[in-house]
């Protein structure tokens, strides 16, 4: 292996990256933000790769959620508690159904750069660069505000520096205590259908953990009664921005991209021999790579060889994203990770191959084509014999109208009241519950049918 460091990406083909006009401005933001502190502590991605390593082994599951773009304009409390709490919630359930802790990684606190199929936008004539995200440019469709500006990343710092304290503040500040686990269910999800079965849900949690505090285990015994460890993750896209957060951690000698505790390369930019893979190398976080329909057996094993060299369990992450051929696509991708003796996480994204044109021009996902690629997703594994870790959703907290179905029936005509997302179209919280609830039910036949899985029913 070639020698590495944390700029050596600069030499590869870097796919999706802006051009910035102002090289001298560039120059003194990354240095700016080199003596910044990280965002997060080595120890941290350490340890939950450690957790991962453990779903790698099929004793926990994945939980990656949250904006498909996050936002400065929607940046505040309400919109950090509510993804957290929905999230929270989705956990929950799903620990249920699987029987097995739930690691949880939000896509928060750092998810403002995106990569996109078009580098420009045409409106009324007029073509600009398309919007990349919020450490990049602007959504406002003026040439201004989409030309990349370097001081878009300071503010990215920013933001997500004060996502994560609210965050960290939330997951050992009592909030995620389990015996608040009715109280998560406040605000407009509670007159839900969701609402009703996650009520039912809970009241079910709480007796066993009154149960369970008769026998000494309780909040003040167990602190992993009391909170929860949450983890941070987003795409790694912006290399200028991820390079300047790569440190040194004295403990251990090794490398971390102190941005986030996880960080993944997305579909368009997972070529071998590209940059963003070069970055990804060096760093020890754990690493998610997204697995699109075309994805060739042979590069996965060569990323597997690049990015996993020790083949440590927990270390690399394959985030599946295929739609509607993921029972076709899927099966000869495992054989050959699992013929070659590698360890990995598998999880399913059934969100970015399921995007579809509603006849009124909205970019929006179909509810049930989602259920559908999680199913598959389990037979498929089921049929390998190998272990389904994780799902990977775009969602939020709101009650947004972006994605068609579920049980509130949203329609194509319903997507026009609360359409917000930047980018993608995201499950709305009571989606995301439901979602929770349908999949708890698959993990629980698949483990054992027991009165388990009637509970869920309920
Ligand atoms: C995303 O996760 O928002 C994304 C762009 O995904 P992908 O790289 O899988 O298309
Ligand atoms: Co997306």
């Amino acid at each position: 292996m070639e020698e590495w460091l944390p700029d050596s990406w600069r030499s590869k083909p870097a796919a999706h990256l802006p051009e910035y006009a102002d090289q001298e401005e560039l120059k003194t933001v990354e240095g700016k933000l080199r003596k910044y502190p990280p965002l997060v502590f080595a120890e941290e991605a350490f340890r939950l790769k450690k957790s991962l390593g453990d779903v790698a082994n099929g004793k926990a599951f994945l939980l990656q959620g949250g904006d498909c773009a996050e936002s400065f304009a929607d940046f505040g409390a309400g919109n950090i508690r509510d993804m957290f709490r929905i999230l929270l919630q989705m956990a929950v359930v799903l620990m249920f159904g699987a029987s097995r802790p739930v690691v949880k990684v939000g896509r928060m606190a750092g998810q403002f750069a995106k990569p996109r199929s078009s580098p420009y936008e045409t409106i009324n004539g007029i073509t600009l660069p398309s919007y990349k995200g919020d450490n990049i440019n602007g959504i406002e469709f003026t040439p201004q505000s989409r030309a990349a500006q370097p001081d878009r990343m300071l503010q990215a710092y920013h933001h997500a520096s004060a996502t994560l304290n609210l965050l960290r503040a939330f997951s050992q500040g009592g909030f995620a205590d389990l015996n608040k686990v009715q109280e998560w269910n406040l605000g407009f999800v509670a007159h839900s259908l969701q609402g009703e079965q996650y009520r039912r849900f809970a009241d079910r949690i709480s007796e066993t953990l009154d149960f369970m505090a008769a026998c000494g285990i309780s909040a003040e015994s167990v602190p992993l009664v009391r909170e929860t460890p949450f983890y941070t993750s987003h795409e790694s896209l912006l290399l200028p921005f991820e390079e300047a957060m790569t440190r040194v951690d004295t403990s251990s000698g090794d490398w971390y991209d102190c941005s986030a505790h996880m960080l993944w390369i997305g579909e368009r930019t997972r070529d071998p021999k590209g940059a963003h893979v070069e970055l990804a190398r060096g760093i020890c976080n754990p690493i998610g790579v997204k697995v699109g329909p075309k994805t060739q057996s042979d590069d996965l094993l060569r990323l597997c060889d690049i990015l996993n060299p020790l083949n440590e369990a927990g270390r690399l992450t394959f985030i599946v994203r295929m739609g509607k051929c993921i029972e076709e696509n899927l099966p000869p991708l495992i054989r050959a990770v699992e013929r070659e003796g590698y360890r990995v996480v598998w999880s399913c994204d059934p969100m970015h191959a399921n995007t579809q044109v509603a006849s009124n021009g909205y970019k929006t996902r179909d509810f049930q084509a989602i259920l559908q690629e999680v199913k598959s997703f389990f037979a498929v594994h089921q049929a390998e014999g190998t272990y389904a870790g994780g799902l990977h959703f775009e969602m939020t907290g709101q009650n947004v109208t972006e994605c068609v179905g579920g049980s509130q029936k949203i329609t194509e005509d319903n997507l026009a009241e609360h359409y917000s997302t930047l980018c993608d179209p995201r499950l709305n919280a009571n989606q995301s519950l439901e979602l929770a609830f349908l999949v708890a039910e698959v993990l629980k036949k698949n483990a054992q049918p027991s009165s388990a899985s009637k509970i869920l029913a309920e």
